[in-house]
């Protein structure tokens, strides 16, 4: 069997052209633009890649840009400062603060400055307990890109048993809450999950989200069963994932690559989650 390969490029395109069309109306009817303030600590050059592609994508769909950045050695009360300003903007819809920050800062508390209805990372308690609960909230951007890629390529998930390796903040413990409000049956293994293969190899749809290159090998994998991949680890031959696409391609129905897979889909949704956020201010 060779997998067929989940195309998160194209899914994230549609998403986004979703998203220019949302904007486009909400400036028709109540003359707001949704607006992002992504802010970013520091000079870790992946995340100023991240952040610029988050940026560029928030201008390409029609929203305005509100980077703040601020200098490694900032303080904490000059982030949380920072926070606060963008929080108390009326331009402003939502507010990205870009992880990981430098160490002598912490991240609790300062995502914990951004309030619920701004929080379009979904990484706040607030947003956490709302999706926990089943209420209406943010929700993370990629576990919700995640989802919207299952769903395009019609993978049910009522009844299925998926096994997410990773049990992170950012993917893996609100991956479980989607798919859990989805009827899935959901199995979350980590670092100290014993025999691991045992687990994964019962999965309909097994999500490898641990940072680990390479983790995810045939033997972890049914034939036949859907297979995401949310690493990414920057090699010298390029991009790769927690799974080794050589070997599981093979072997799985479905299957993300990386470059190429859920990457593109996590821009996608902090977009859609902005545009959310910004109607949720108009309607309130
Ligand atoms: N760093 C890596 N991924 C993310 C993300 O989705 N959101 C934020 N804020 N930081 C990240």
């Amino acid at each position: 069997m060779t997998a067929t390969l989940m195309d998160g490029k194209t899914v994230a395109a549609r998403v986004r052209a979703d998203v220019a069309t949302r904007v486009a109306e909400l400036a028709e009817q109540s003359a707001v633009r949704p607006g992002l303030a992504t802010i970013l600590v520091g000079d870790d050059p992946a995340s100023h890649v991240y952040v610029a592609s988050k940026r560029k994508a928030c201008v390409a769909s029609g929203m305005t840009d509100h980077h703040r950045h601020l200098p490694a050695e900032t303080t904490q009360h000059d982030l949380e400062a920072t926070i606060d300003e963008a929080a108390d903007d009326p331009a402003v819809s939502g507010i990205l603060v870009q992880l990981p920050l430098p160490p002598h800062l912490d991240s609790d508390a300062a995502i914990a400055r951004i309030p619920a209805g701004k929080d379009v990372d979904g990484l706040t308690t607030v947003s956490a307990g709302l999706l926990s609960r089943g209420q209406i909230g943010l929700r993370p951007c990629t576990p919700a890109g995640v989802v919207e890629l299952l769903d395009t390529y019609s993978i049910p998930l009522a009844g299925a048993h998926v096994v997410i390796v990773g049990r992170s903040a950012l993917v893996g413990r609100p991956l479980g809450q989607l798919l859990l409000a989805r009827d899935a049956t959901v199995t979350i293994c980590h670092s100290k999950t014993q025999r691991l293969a045992e687990h994964t190899r019962q999965a309909d749809i097994l999500i490898a989200a641990a940072g680990v290159r390479g983790l995810i090998g045939a033997e972890h994998v049914r034939p036949g069963a859907t297979v995401i991949d949310v690493g990414i680890h920057r090699t010298p031959e390029g991009l790769c994932g927690d799974v080794d696409f050589d070997q599981v391609h093979r072997v799985a129905g479905h299957l993300t690559p990386v470059p190429g897979g859920v990457g593109p889909m996590t821009i996608a949704m902090l977009l859609s989650n902005t545009v959310t956020a910004a109607h949720a201010t108009v309607s309130r």
